[in-house]
């Protein structure tokens, strides 16, 4: 595995790359990888001819400090991981190499409507600091076929807009929520969970099967939410949302539709957690 560290050495990669033809796939992520990830890299393997993986802690995504400072890393590891699944670059850039101008100073990419909502939000310009990321990396490594989890789902939606809308000769791929045997969502940030916390986080899971349940026996969204928001504040969590939505524009799902997805934020101690599950 290729272990490049700039702009200029990427460059070349692709480009020696693209003169034998070669298909490339792309898995961007944060790093501090799980099975998840690696998940992704399975899929563009499969696709692909060459795969490049990029670890970059975006912090053009953070609204708060403190979750960017405590944002876990393991590069040693993430490197044997991505070795062992025969990866064939990993790009590694910094922040200077990003924003050489500072974040405040770059162009910024905003995907309006479907981020106006749930993590938007929540997170105040996170969106537009993923679709900026995510525009500068497929710049770079000019691939084929991009690779993006439905853990994050409405960042999955904001991907396939933003490259419907801007043209992007990019194939953008969905992958399903790896989990945990006990259901909880594989995510970088439970490595933060404290023991106590880690046995009550997949009870969020565990609610959403539920809600799926409920309103496929025809109970109705709003009853369904409250009562599910409820369950999770009495199990520990500090709730930010559980919502109802249809899955295509994220707008609030109406009694009778099909097409319905549910989502989830919700705090346990300092870790905030998402998931959500598609219903019908
Ligand atoms: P990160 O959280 O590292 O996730 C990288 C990719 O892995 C994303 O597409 C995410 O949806 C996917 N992923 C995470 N957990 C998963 C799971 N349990 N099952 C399946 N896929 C999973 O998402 C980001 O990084 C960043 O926002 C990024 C797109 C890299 C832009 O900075």
């Amino acid at each position: 595995m290729k272990i490049i560290n700039t702009i200029h050495n990427l460059k070349n990669t692709i480009q020696q790359w693209q003169a034998e033809t070669c298909r490339i796939g792309f898995v961007p992520t944060m790093g501090y990888l799980h099975a998840g990830h690696l998940e992704l890299v399975k899929q563009a393997k499969n696709n692909c001819d060459r795969v490049v993986v990029s670890i970059f802690v975006n912090p053009l995504q953070f609204n708060q400090a403190s979750d960017l400072d405590n944002y876990p890393t393991s590069l040693e590891e993430d490197q044997q991981k991505l070795i062992a699944v025969k990866v064939d670059a990993l790009f590694l850039p910094d922040t200077k190499m990003m924003y050489p101008n500072g974040q405040a100073a770059i162009t910024k990419i905003c995907v309006p409507e479907i981020t106006d909502t749930l993590e938007g939000e929540h997170r105040p310009g996170h969106f537009d600091g993923v679709a900026t990321v995510v525009n500068k990396l497929f710049n770079l490594v000019q691939p084929q076929a991009a690779f993006f989890g439905e853990k994050d789902y409405q960042q999955l939606l904001l991907v396939k807009k933003m490259q419907a809308d801007l043209n992007m000769p990019i194939e953008i791929h969905s992958v399903s929520t790896h989990r945990e045997i006990d259901g909880l969502a594989m995510s970088s940030r439970n490595a933060r969970l404290t023991d106590e916390n880690r046995k009550k986080a997949p009870e969020l899971y565990r609610i959403l099967q539920q809600v799926s349940q409920q309103l496929k026996l025809g109970q109705l969204c709003i009853d369904v939410e409250v009562q599910a928001a409820a369950q999770l504040q009495a199990a520990g969590f500090e709730v930010e949302y559980i919502s109802v939505r249809d899955r295509a524009s994220l707008q609030s799902a109406h009694n009778n539709q099909k097409n319905r997805l549910v989502l989830a934020a919700a705090h346990l101690g300092s870790v905030r957690l998402i998931d959500n599950l598609i219903i019908d």
